[in-house]
C-alpha cells in the first residue's frame, strides 16, 4: 500500500462529528505526568497514555503494548481518510494513528464503557499531537456510518468468542463503501489466520497480510470491491430459563457473560432472596438480564433498572424487556457510575465482576450505596476463590456483610449488606 493514496476531501465535514473541544480544562496538569517513550517520533516525548482513571500511564510503548507501534509502523492510512477505530480499547492505536496520520480523522468506537472513557480520557490527554481523534458513542456509530467512513481498523479483543469477531468483521464489511479498506491488526497466536479466513468469507476482495512483524503480530488487509452476498448468520441465540417456576424466553448474544444458559451463581442468588415486595430493584451488571429480568416478572408492582458497562449486554437486556412485555417498568441503562440512574433502591442484586480489581470493585459498591433507599439491601453472589476479597471490599464500603447462604456443592456464596 502506499502512503500517497487520496481519499477525497474534508471540507464537507459532517457537523455533527467536529473535533470536540479539546481545550484543556483549568484541573489538567500533565506537568507531572511522564510521557511515553517509544520508536515512534511523533509520540515521544509528546503523548501521555492513561492505563486507568489514576496517573499510571504506560511509559515504555515498544514493550508494553507493541501492537501500538505495529499499527503507527506497518498500518497505512490513505491522506484524508476518515478511519473507523474499532474496538478502540484504551484508545492507544486510534490516538497513535491519528499523531502519525495527521490529514485523516479517526473515530473511536469502543462497546465497553470503562474503555470508552479511557479512550476519551487519552483523546483528550493527546489533543495537541492528535486533534483529528474523538470517540464515538455507540448512538452515534450509525450516524457516523451513514456519513461515511473509508477505512476501518480492528483490533480483535482477546478473550472473545470468535463468532463475536466473525460479527464485527462482517459488520465492518457492511459499512464499508466499495473501494473502502478494512485493516485488522492481529497476532498469529490469538487467531491471525482465523481473523483471514473471517475477511475471506465476509469481505468482497483480496485479502493480504501486508506485515509480519517481529513478535508475531499480523496487519491484515483488504479492499471491498464489491458488496459481499455472504448471508450474516444472527448471532443472537434464544434460550429459556426456568427459574422459580418462571419459565422466560429470551435471547443472548456470544461475548456476553454465561449466554448459553442462567449461571447457577445467578440462580443460587434469585433463589435466596425476597423478589416479591422490592418497590425498586437495581440489577448491578445486569448482562442480558437474568436477574433484573427474572424479579420483575415475579413482582410486577416493583420497577426494575438494569444497569451494565457494556452497550451490547445493555441493548440484548433491553430487547429481552420488550420480549417478556415489561419494558415499560423495566430498563437497562449503560453506565459507568451507578450514580447516574434516577432515583434510589430499596434492593440491589448482582453476580459482579470479581475478577476486577479491588478499586474497581470499591468504586462499584461505594456508587450503589449512594443509591440505597433508605432502608436497603445488597445481596451479591461470590465464587469461593473470591469470597474473602468480596467481603472486605463490602464490609468496607457498607460497614456491615454477612453470609445469607452458602451452596455446598457450587460453592457459590451469597453475601448481604444492609442500610
Ligand atoms: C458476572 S457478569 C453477570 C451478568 C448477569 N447479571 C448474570 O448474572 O448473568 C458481570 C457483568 O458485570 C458487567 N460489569 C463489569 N464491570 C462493571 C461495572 N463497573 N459496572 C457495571 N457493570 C459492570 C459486565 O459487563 C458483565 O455483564
Amino acid at each position: 500500500m502506499s502512503r500517497n493514496r487520496e481519499h477525497g476531501s474534508d471540507s464537507d465535514e459532517p457537523r455533527n462529528f467536529q473535533a470536540m473541544d479539546k481545550r484543556k480544562r483549568p484541573d489538567d496538569d500533565y506537568s507531572n505526568i511522564p510521557t511515553v517513550k517509544s520508536g515512534i517520533p511523533q509520540l515521544d516525548g509528546r503523548a501521555r497514555f492513561f492505563i486507568g482513571k489514576g496517573d499510571l500511564v504506560i511509559v515504555k510503548l515498544d514493550s508494553d503494548r507493541p501492537e501500538v507501534v505495529v499499527a503507527a509502523e506497518e498500518v497505512e492510512i490513505p491522506q484524508n481518510s476518515r478511519v473507523l477505530v474499532m474496538n478502540s480499547n484504551e484508545g492507544f492505536i486510534g490516538v497513535t494513528l491519528a499523531a502519525t496520520n495527521p490529514s485523516s480523522r479517526f473515530f473511536l468506537y469502543e462497546s465497553n464503557l470503562a474503555k470508552s472513557s479511557l479512550s476519551q480520557r487519552n483523546v483528550e490527554a493527546n489533543a495537541e499531537i492528535a486533534p483529528n481523534a474523538q470517540v464515538v458513542s455507540e448512538d452515534q456509530l450509525s450516524n457516523l456510518i451513514a456519513q461515511g467512513v473509508n477505512v476501518i481498523v480492528f483490533r480483535p479483543p482477546g478473550f472473545v468468542a470468535q463468532e463475536l469477531i466473525e460479527d464485527l468483521i462482517a459488520f465492518a464489511s457492511r459499512s464499508l463503501p466499495i473501494g473502502g479498506e478494512l485493516i485488522v491488526i492481529t497476532h498469529k497466536k490469538s487467531g491471525g489466520e482465523r481473523h483471514a479466513e473471517m475477511m475471506k468469507r465476509n469481505v468482497v476482495g483480496k485479502v493480504e497480510v501486508v506485515s509480519k512483524s517481529k513478535g508475531g503480530f499480523r496487519v491484515i488487509h483488504v479492499q471491498k470491491t464489491a458488496e459481499s452476498s455472504q448471508e450474516v448468520p444472527s448471532l443472537k441465540a434464544e434460550i429459556e430459563i426456568d427459574v422459580l417456576g418462571q419459565k422466560l424466553s429470551l435471547v443472548t448474544e456470544p461475548g456476553l457473560f454465561s449466554r448459553e444458559h442462567l449461571d447457577s451463581g445467578t440462580q443460587l442468588l434469585l433463589e435466596s432472596v425476597d423478589l416479591e415486595s422490592f418497590q425498586r430493584l437495581l440489577d448491578i451488571g445486569c448482562g442480558w438480564g437474568a436477574i433484573g429480568l427474572t424479579a420483575a416478572t415475579i413482582n410486577p408492582q416493583g420497577e426494575v433498572y438494569m444497569a451494565d458497562v457494556d452497550t451490547r449486554a445493555v441493548r440484548v437486556a433491553n430487547e429481552n424487556a420488550q420480549r417478556l412485555g415489561i419494558n415499560d417498568r423495566a430498563q437497562a441503562v449503560a453506565t459507568e457510575d451507578l450514580r447516574t440512574l434516577p432515583g434510589n433502591f430499596d434492593l440491589m442484586l448482582s453476580n459482579p465482576p470479581f475478577h476486577a480489581d479491588t478499586k474497581v470493585l470499591t468504586q462499584l459498591f461505594e456508587a450503589a450505596r449512594d443509591k440505597f433507599a433508605k432502608k436497603g439491601n445488597l445481596c451479591i453472589v461470590v465464587e469461593q476463590t473470591y469470597l474473602k476479597k468480596l467481603q472486605d471490599i463490602l464490609q468496607a464500603v457498607f460497614g456491615n456483610v454477612a453470609v445469607l447462604r452458602q451452596d455446598p456443592v457450587t460453592k457459590f456464596t451469597i453475601l448481604h449488606c444492609r442500610k
